[in-house]
């Protein structure tokens, strides 16, 4: 069982721009990364409040919660928030809030045996590298810069302990995975 960052990216490190827009990532031409094989050996999702609405609006999820399972599936989903979040009927979503680390046994005694799909954005993705719980980074990266936006990594994440595990050239997207050294090696 392996803790990723999974995520698409802009060649400049964001996430998607200010306003929540990925319109620059569908808009990009010709062979697609197909990341299904990944998302089927996810058991558990992990997400920041702006991902999870986002895509609530995207599937239009708030007003159809029957589209839920097809949607995002039947794994449960962990979702960093200190509000109050809609909760679609029927779907495993549970808020969690503060410290990652204290978190991080209740994820990974939902995953099971599967692995746990750390969506982002950038400032949990930082809080996961800084607790020691992220395995790998799995990044898309298209061939587009933004100006400003949401970044891939926010606030405390100077981060060098990475190692390339492969480079692969997938259409225009370039597709880069490293493994997390881990703090205690
Ligand atoms: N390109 C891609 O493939 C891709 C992948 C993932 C995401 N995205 C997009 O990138 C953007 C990411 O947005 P974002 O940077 O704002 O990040 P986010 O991680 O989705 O949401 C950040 C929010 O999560 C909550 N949060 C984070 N850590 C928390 C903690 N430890 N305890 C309690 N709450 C916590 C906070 O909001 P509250 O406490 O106010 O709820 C925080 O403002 C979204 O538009 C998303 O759709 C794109």
């Amino acid at each position: 069982m392996v803790v990723i960052y999974e995520t698409a990216t802009t060649l400049n490190g964001f996430l998607a721009t200010e306003d929540n827009s990925l319109d620059w990532l569908f808009a990009i031409p010709g062979e697609q990364p197909d990341i299904r094989p990944f998302m089927e050996s996810a058991t558990a999702l992990v997400m920041g409040s702006t991902t999870y609405e986002w895509l609530l609006d995207m599937e239009d999820l708030r007003d159809h919660p029957e589209k839920w399972q097809d949607s995002v599936g039947a794994h449960p989903v962990f979702v960093f928030s200190s509000r109050d979040l809609p909760l679609p009927d029927g779907a495993d979503v549970r808020i969690l809030a503060g410290d990652v680390g204290r978190h991080l046994p209740e994820i990974r005694a939902a995953a099971g045996d599967g692995d746990i799909w750390m969506m982002g954005g950038g400032g949990l993705a930082a809080q996961f590298l800084a607790a020691g719980a992220l395995d790998r980074i799995a990044l898309t990266m298209a061939p587009v810069t933004l100006s400003a936006g949401k970044p891939l990594f926010s606030g405390d994440a100077r981060w060098d302990r990475l190692r390339l595990r492969s480079a692969e050239r997938i259409g225009e997207w370039a597709r880069l995975v490293y493994d997390v050294t881990p703090l205690t090696s």
